[in-house]
Formats: structure tokens, C-alpha cells, sequence
């Protein structure tokens, strides 16, 4: 096979486009330095659009798991009660970083390959009116689930004066996140997902209540103190050294975003999604969610038995293309497939077809061709509507 030659398609890290790839081969300049001041200057408030807010985002040199851990210690402190919804693998590590910080956490769990429900979460809220912040998932990466996020902000606005944290590592800037309209008060996402960047950075938008909250919370942090990264990015600056290569990317990537438009990067990808979904529905292979919350950005699928990682196997040893397996409960039961960032409907066509090769070889399907037409064709009605 054609050495250095690999198709990532796991929900991220995702590939890099190349004009973002050169931007980052740029020399260093100083860090506080006037360049990086304009640099700043130039990338901070357009990332405002992404998250549909008119308050300021922050930028943290750190992987998304960072800004999880950040979103809890500004604001909460030992001993608050908290509740985590949980729908995944990160739901999960929403608990297990409050449980860290010695809250008293209450959860709300659901099936894998649910989405939360949020009259579920109004009920657990009146029964704890104590509980000052709530956590959930927008794309709970481990299901493919979409959870209804603008019903849950407005569900908990409605009763309750918690706070509203919402993890979107793996669907903000994929899929449309009104923070301002919605009543979000904390959202998070990485670079490495929808935003076409490696990892090592993470972005996080709060509300001027959540703002208010981060100034006073008693919670000891210190490399995650947001108040450090905001005060410090009113002046086009960065607390501590910025990972200045990814910022250079960044700068490019928010370009191809405005340049394609918003709302058609949103459309791409449910472009994308309904292409995959009606390739495995075309060819009898259940998918892990419902039409109803799947996701944009990531689809799971469930073959029977050991067909997730013989199929994996086979993709990338005649083809070079990574897919991701199933994570924690769903170890070995399932695969992925990451739809998101530089990733275009030809590139689906492209993965049905391989996958359909891999199927037919570990003896699922006796005919290819199939999922690919079905996913022609769903693009063809999509491009219709
Ligand atoms: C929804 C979600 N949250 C959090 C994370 C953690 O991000 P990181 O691995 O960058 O720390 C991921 C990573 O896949 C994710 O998909």
C-alpha cells in the first residue's frame, strides 16, 4: 500500500486542510509581541459567531478535557451540589471531574444511544433546588447522540437558576450553538473536532452571569482561571505562552468557515449525516440513535458480533482508513464514523464505497453498491430541499 497514506475518519482528532496546515508552518514571533496582539485581535472576536454569543470567548492552550476541568473549577467550589447528565463516555467524564473537585454531584443517566430528556432534568432540579450548576453534553462522541441543548437551557431557565454547562468539544462550529439566544452559560470545544485544527486548543464561551460567577468563585485554580484568560484577552493577550502555531491555523480555519458561510458549513453536515445513515439503513446494518438525535458530526453503527473491529481492521489494511471503534460499554460493539470538519459529502461516497468493500469481505453484505447509491441518492434529495 501507498506508505503515508491515511484517511482519518474517527470524530477527531480530524484531518487538517492544507492552507490551514501551511498557516501554521509560519516562523514564531514573540508572544508579547505586537504581532501576536494583532493576531489575537484578529481571531478572538470571530470565534463569537461560532458560539452565537456577543460576550468573549477565551482561548486555553489545552486539550478539550481542559476546558471540562475549567468550565467546573470557575464555577463551583467543594461541597456545591451539581448535576451531571450523562448519555456517554463524557457524560461520564463530566462526573468524574466534579467528583474530583469534591462536589456533591447528583447524575442523571441514560441508555447509550439516548438523548437526555430535559422535563427528566426539570424533575431532578425541583426535587434539588440546591443544585447551582447542571452539566450535558451537546455530542456525546461515544453514541453518535445529538442532545437537545436549546430545550434543556430553556427547560432548566424555566425553574431553576442553575447554571448551564454544556460540553461541545465535538460539534460547535458543525452545528448551529446560540449561547446568547439559547441561555447557555458555558459552552467548551476543542480545536481538534469541527473547528479543522490539531489538538491543543480550547475554546470557551460563558454568559455575563457565568462571567459574574467566575469573578467570585472561591474554588483554588490557577493555570485554569478563567479570570486570568479573560482580563488578559481584553487586552489581545494570553495569561501564559499561547500555542501560537495553532493560532496561526486558527486564523485560516475561521477563513474557510466565513468563506463557505455559517449556515452552509451546517448544512454540509447534516448533508452528511443523513448520507451515511441512509447508506447502513440501505444495506440492513442498524445504526446506534434514532433519526431524531443523531448526530451531524459523528455516526455509530452496531453490526452484529466481532464485525466492528474486524471491519476497522480490514479499512485500514487495504485502504489506510481509520474509523473509530466503540468506547467503554460499547468497546467492540459498535464503530464510528467522524463526518466533520474537512469533510465533504464526496468524502462519505468515498468511505460508504470502502466500507461496503470491508463488509462484503468479513461475509455482512453478498453485494456492494448498495449504501453508496443510497447515499447518492440522499444527497441528491438533500441538495433539492
Ligand atoms: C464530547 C467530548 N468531550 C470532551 C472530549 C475530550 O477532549 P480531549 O480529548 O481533547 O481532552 C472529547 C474528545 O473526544 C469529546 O468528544
Amino acid at each position: 500500500m501507498l506508505q503515508d497514506y491515511q484517511l482519518l475518519r474517527i470524530p477527531g482528532p480530524t484531518p487538517i486542510p492544507p492552507s490551514v496546515q501551511q498557516a501554521m508552518m509560519k516562523p514564531m514571533t514573540g508572544h508579547r509581541e505586537q504581532d501576536t496582539k494583532d493576531l489575537l485581535k484578529r481571531v478572538q472576536p470571530r470565534l463569537k459567531k461560532v458560539f452565537g454569543t456577543d460576550e468573549d470567548v477565551v482561548i486555553i492552550a489545552g486539550s478539550g478535557t481542559s476546558g471540562l476541568e475549567a468550565a467546573v473549577v470557575n464555577t463551583v467550589a467543594a461541597g456545591d451540589e451539581v448535576l451531571v447528565i450523562v448519555t456517554g463516555s463524557f457524560g461520564e467524564r463530566f462526573t468524574e471531574i466534579c467528583k474530583a473537585y469534591h462536589l456533591h454531584v447528583h447524575t442523571l443517566h441514560y441508555e447509550w444511544g439516548k438523548a437526555l430528556i430535559p422535563e427528566e432534568v426539570a424533575s431532578v432540579l425541583a426535587a434539588n433546588p440546591s443544585i447551582k450548576a447542571v452539566f450535558a453534553t451537546y455530542c456525546e462522541t461515544s453514541t453518535g447522540v445529538i442532545n437537545p441543548i436549546e430545550e434543556l437551557a430553556a427547560t432548566i431557565k424555566q425553574s431553576s437558576e442553575a447554571l448551564v454547562i454544556i460540553d461541545g468539544v465535538s460539534c460547535v462550529g458543525a452545528v448551529e450553538t446560540k449561547l446568547d439566544e439559547w441561555g447557555i452559560d458555558i459552552c467548551v470545544t476543542g480545536s481538534q473536532k469541527a473547528l479543522m485544527l490539531p489538538p491543543g486548543l480550547c475554546f470557551i464561551a460563558a454568559s455575563k452571569k457565568a462571567w459574574n460567577i467566575i469573578e467570585t468563585n472561591q474554588q483554588p485554580r490557577f493555570y485554569l482561571d478563567l479570570r486570568k484568560y479573560h482580563h488578559t484577552s481584553l487586552e489581545f493577550s494570553t495569561p501564559f505562552t499561547p500555542a501560537l502555531s495553532l493560532l496561526y491555523g486558527l486564523e485560516q480555519s475561521l477563513s474557510l468557515l466565513e468563506l463557505e458561510g455559517l449556515s452552509q458549513v451546517y448544512r454540509r453536515h447534516q448533508m452528511m449525516k443523513q448520507m451515511t445513515r441512509a447508506a447502513f439503513k440501505s444495506l440492513g446494518i442498524p445504526l446506534l440513535t434514532t433519526d431524531m438525535f443523531a448526530s451531524p458530526t459523528v455516526t455509530a453503527i452496531i453490526p452484529d458480533g466481532d464485525e466492528p473491529d474486524a471491519l476497522r481492521k480490514v479499512l485500514k489494511q487495504d485502504f489506510g482508513i481509520v474509523l473509530a471503534g466503540g468506547q467503554n460499554k460499547l468497546k467492540g460493539k459498535i464503530f464510528r464514523i467522524g463526518h466533520m470538519g474537512y469533510c465533504t459529502p464526496a468524502d462519505i461516497l468515498q468511505i460508504i464505497s470502502c466500507i461496503e468493500i470491508g463488509l462484503f469481505k468479513i461475509g455482512t453484505i453478498q453485494e456492494t453498491g448498495f449504501g453508496v447509491m443510497a447515499a447518492q441518492q440522499a444527497y441528491l434529495q438533500g441538495e433539492s430541499i
